[in-house]
């Protein structure tokens, strides 16, 4: 078939009129584009992947000698959520020394050997830096405490007097994401209560004054600590955090959202299923805590800092829940971060149109500032899209399932999670998938009260669940202890009993195993060079259909329809198919299906 012109596809439900459209939404990039404009970015959750020493706890050694799977799965870099000395309030986000690895994890030796060993094998590392908060374990956290107030140790945090005629009021009305005041009141040296400090997240996790010129230059270094060791770049966590409103105003808002923690209604879902009392975020009203201007000048000092070593490009991804999407590529600018996570592909609901609208909105912003846009479905945050798409389409965004919940289709969970991933590693620009994602894994959803660690689970009294769910230790092996996961048989989050049918042995070499369905998509996204390519819609399918061309003048066309309706769907005569995320039926694409085909 020619370009745009229409082709009518024979249907037994009545015949179809498809063409691709005369514009693309997206123009193909230049195919020696920089590494990670097209990257597909493994996310290790370091304390869930692998345990070489048997204490329960994944570590460094453990990643090390599992690095050979990512080699064969056919991923570009890995990133690591941090494996910093920490008290693991948060699982290792607050950091007391942003130079070391703690001990649960292994030693700087061990990283300098994970790092070389991924490099051995051609995957680039990327770390995870958390500048908005310090552990209260940091020295300079606890220098501030025994300083005292007006000291200048307490300058590099934000401590205020209390409001209320003895100070025992919170500063102002902040919540905590993960539930609770925003401030806590510390001793002071008298035993008395004192001065009050920020925490946007656990009290074991006070915010740095990012005013403070110490606190730019002590990053700084650290970015050229770990760059100096040999990382490719760092995940930037919580980048839309770090700089407060001046005077920290009271929040006009009910709570302290921070869109990957709470439950929400994105603008995405369908506003028929959106419940009557769902929080509602207004983006008219700036918040004062998140994604104020000055933050910027932080990411644009940090990018000269990279560019000074050199090629190939060292890369910074920001973690910035951040909404409209013009704010967002803000953080993507020429002179700042490289990558920002895209949240609205992550949120949007099961439903075509909505996913249609969300790539077309993505790939223009990123475009009206030059970037890749990205894509990513699942992380440590977040239910697992194996699970999060085995609800009702529109279903509000769950922060975790428990046994007293409505517990997902997994079936059918598993075959939308498979058809979306499809979907979304045919795009262009650069993507991101979660540890066990390539398995199919699924949340657990009945973990017992007693083992639940993520702080939003005790500071909501339970109600949150939070996001232990999604973080549950790797199934290598079906058998042995642990699950293959290390050599002890208990490990820090249970594994749930269905975890062994989706070990890495059980579908490593398995004809239509999610594994090997990963394995396939990646390895044709890198011969087709779809990170590189445009993206043209293509119209006349039903609307619940997605339909795209991922294009280049390079190479072969590549058709991809993603069927999200009940309908089994045609494809063009001369369309060959190359992957698909499920059996076709007699040619036609089943529900809940997306196939990738050339179409030349
Ligand atoms: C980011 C991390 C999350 C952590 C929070 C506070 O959102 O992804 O896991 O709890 O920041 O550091
Ligand atoms: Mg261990």
């Amino acid at each position: 078939m020619t370009r745009s012109a229409t082709q009518t596809l024979t249907h037994p439900l009545g015949d179809l009129e498809v063409r691709e459209e005369t514009t693309p939404v997206h123009a193909a990039d230049r195919p020696d584009a920089a590494w990670w404009r097209q990257a597909v970015i493994y996310q290790i959750y370091p304390r869930s992947w692998a345990d070489a020493d048997g204490d329960g706890i994944g570590d460094l050694p453990g990643i090390t000698s599992r690095l050979p799977h990512l080699r064969a799965l056919g991923v570009d870099a890995i990133w690591l959520s941090p494996f910093y000395t920490s008290p693991q309030a948060d699982a290792g986000y607050d950091v007391a020394d942003y130079r070391d690895v703690d001990p649960i994890f292994g030693t700087l030796a061990d990283a300098d050997a994970m790092i070389a060993r991924a490099h051995e094998l051609g995957l680039k590392v990327i770390v995870d830096m958390v500048p908005n908060h310090s552990s209260d374990e940091h020295v300079w956290f606890q220098a501030a405490l025994s300083a005292g107030p007006g000291s200048a140790e307490r300058e590099r945090y934000m401590f205020r007097e209390g409001r209320g005629e003895h100070g025992e009021l919170p500063p102002n009305n902040w919540e905590s994401v993960f539930g609770g005041a925003a401030w806590t009141r510390v001793t002071e040296a008298d035993g008395l209560p004192g001065q009050w400090y920020l925490h946007l997240f656990d009290p074991k996790q006070p915010d740095f004054n990012w005013e403070h010129p110490e606190v730019r230059a002590e990053f700084e270094s650290i970015l050229r600590f770990w760059l100096d060791r040999g990382v490719d770049g760092f995940r930037v966590d919580v980048a839309h955090g770090l700089i407060k409103q001046q005077g920290l105003p009271d929040t006009e808002e009910e709570r302290t959202v921070m869109l990957g923690h709470a439950e929400h209604d994105d603008d995405a879902t369908p506003a028929a299923a959106q419940p009557e009392d769902a929080p509602r975020i207004d983006h008219t009203k700036r918040s004062p805590m998140w994604d104020q201007d000055g933050v910027h000048e932080v990411y644009r000092a940090w990018r000269r800092i990279l560019e000074s070593y050199g090629t190939p490009d060292r890369i910074l991804c920001a973690e910035a829940w951040v909404e409209p999407q013009e704010r967002a590529v803000k953080y993507v600018r020429s002179d700042e971060m490289h990558q920002a996570f895209n949240f609205d592909f992550l949120t949007s609901s099961w439903i075509a149109e909505d996913l249609k609208a969300v790539i077309t909105s993505s790939l223009q912003a990123a475009d009206s500032v030059g970037a890749p846009s990205t894509w990513v479905l699942s992380n440590h945050d977040v239910v697992r899209h194996a699970s999060r798409l085995g609800f009702a389409p529109g279903t509000p965004r769950m922060n975790g399932i428990s046994a007293t919940d409505p517990q997902p289709d997994r079936a059918l969970g598993l075959r939308r999670a498979r058809a979306a991933t499809a979907l979304m590693l045919s795009l262009p620009g650069g993507a991101y998938i979660y540890q066990g994602e390539e398995l199919g894994l699924p949340d657990s959803t009945d973990m017992p009260a007693e083992f639940r660690q993520d702080p939003t689970f005790a500071r909501t009294n339970g109600a949150e669940t939070g996001r232990d769910g999604c973080r549950v230790p790797m199934p290598w092996s079906a058998d042995g202890p642990s699950l293959g996961f290390g050599p002890g048989a208990n490990t820090w989050l249970p594994q749930p009993d269905v975890y062994a049918h989706y070990a890495v042995d059980q579908q490593e070499g398995v004809a239509g195993s999610t594994l090997e369905l990963y394995r396939a998509l990646l390895a044709n996204r890198r011969r087709l060079s779809l990170g590189t390519g445009s993206l043209t819609w293509v119209d006349g399918y039903a609307a619940d259909v997605v339909a795209l061309t991922n294009g280049s003048d390079q190479r072969e066309r590549v058709l991809v329809v993603a069927n999200l309706g009940d309908a089994p769907v045609a494809l063009p005569e001369d369309a060959e198919v190359v992957v698909a995320s499920g059996p076709l039926e007699d040619g036609l694409v089943p529900s809940d299906t997306t196939v990738w085909a050339i179409w030349s």
